[in-house]
Formats: structure tokens, C-alpha cells, sequence
């Protein structure tokens, strides 16, 4: 059995960044890894993504926002993830639940225990066996974000500063409600004192397992 590492954090906390380098340096050493992202990772997953973030889709409910992301989640699980703990990889997942609890949870005001709830049916009990959060200051991270924001324009993205703003307290809301879920990670230092103490908790949790 594989293990399952997912890298929570708003935007603006370089989790994709160190998620992908930590997936490279695993493979040099001969660890079979993969990456993934949600929303998606595989075709319809994908195609559930897009729907999602279509800047077209301007009355998306929240409600159906949040079952897109939940139906998302489960398919990614069911054709990528479970196959490759089976096959014995470690699976670093960009995102996971804690993403919905913090944006259609907190930020999106529909709450963060009813979120739990349409997530745990979606993932029924594949809990990770590691989620390390980027914690970062919402000043940092929104400075990244404005200096970052010719990348990619999403649906998300054009939500403005405040959401993002709602986004940071939600991660400090579920920090603290999940605190034994959470493995945190100090994101406003140097991307390589980052990628380096992620790199180590992970290294521990290998060799623990
Ligand atoms: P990304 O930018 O990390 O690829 O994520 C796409 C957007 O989707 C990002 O703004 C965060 C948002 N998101 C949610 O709102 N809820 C979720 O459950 C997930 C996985 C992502």
C-alpha cells in the first residue's frame, strides 16, 4: 500500500510549486511518486474542472459549486488515487477536502460542517495519511497572488481580494478545528526553506511507514 500526501493552502502559498519539485526529487531517489491536482487529475474530473471554473458560469450555485468539486473529488479518487496506493506510489495531491471546507465551507459561507458532510460521502473514509498545510500570512500570500495574476485568470480568480481574504480565514478556522488532521509548514519563508521542510516531514513519514 502506497501512502497518500496531500499539500493544502490558499493561493499565493506555493503549494503546486513544492508539490512538484517534491514529487521529482521522490522519483530520482527511486520512490515511485505521482502528482495530481483537484479539481482534476483525470478526463472527466477535468471536464468537471472546467465547468467549475468557466468564467462563463457566473450563476453557478454554491451549493452545486461545492457538489462539483465533491463529484470531482470522488472520481479522481476512484480512478487515479486508490489505483496507484494499490499499486504501492505515494500519491502527492494538490488540494483535497480541506480546499472545499476553507472555500465553499468558509469562504462561500454555506458552512464548514456541511461541507464536511457532502465530502465524506465523496471520499467515503479515504482519509490522506498526510496533509501538510503551507501556512502563510494573508498579507503574503495576497501580494503574491496581485504580483501572480496575469497566469491564469479562473472564475475563482476574478472572486477579488476579499474572497481570497475569506479563503486565508477559513485555512486558520480548519487549522485549529482539525489541528490532528493537520501537518503545518511556516509558508512565508524562502520557497527552499519551504520545500525543504516539507521535503523532511515527508521523508520522516516514508521511512515511519
Ligand atoms: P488551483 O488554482 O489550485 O488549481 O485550484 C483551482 C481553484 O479551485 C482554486 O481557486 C481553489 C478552488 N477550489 C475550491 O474552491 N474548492 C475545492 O475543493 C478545490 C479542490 C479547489
Amino acid at each position: 500500500m502506497g501512502l497518500f500526501i496531500t499539500i493544502e493552502g490558499p493561493e499565493g502559498s506555493g503549494k503546486t510549486t513544492v508539490a512538484k519539485r517534491l514529487v521529482d526529487t521522490l522519483n530520482k531517489q527511486g520512490i515511485k511518486t505521482i502528482y495530481s491536482r483537484e479539481p482534476g487529475g483525470v478526463i472527466i474530473a477535468e471536464k468537471i474542472r472546467n465547468i467549475i471554473l468557466d468564467v462563463e458560469n457566473t450563476n453557478l450555485d454554491p451549493r452545486s459549486e461545492a457538489l462539483l468539486y465533491a463529484a470531482s473529488r470522488r472520481q479522481h479518487l476512484v480512478e487515479k488515487v486508490i489505483p496507484a496506493l494499490n499499486d504501492g506510489y505515494v500519491v502527492i495531491c494538490d488540494r483535497f477536502v480541506d480546499s472545499s471546507l476553507a472555500y465553499q465551507g468558509y469562504a462561500r459561507g454555506i458552512g464548514i460542517d456541511e461541507i464536511y458532510d457532502i465530502n465524506l460521502f465523496a471520499i467515503n473514509n479515504l482519509w490522506p495519511d498526510m496533509t501538510i498545510l503551507l501556512d502563510i500570512d494573508p498579507k503574503i500570500g495576497l501580494e503574491r497572488i496581485s504580483a501572480n495574476r496575469q497566469d491564469e485568470v479562473n472564475r475563482l480568480d476574478l472572486e477579488g481580494i476579499a474572497f481570497h481574504q475569506k479563503v486565508h480565514e477559513g485555512y486558520e478556522i480548519i487549522k485549529e478545528k482539525y489541528k490532528d488532521r493537520f501537518t503545518l509548514v511556516d509558508g512565508n519563508n524562502t520557497k527552499e526553506k519551504v520545500f525543504a521542510d516539507v521535503y523532511s516531514l515527508v521523508m520522516e513519514k516514508i521511512h515511519g511507514n
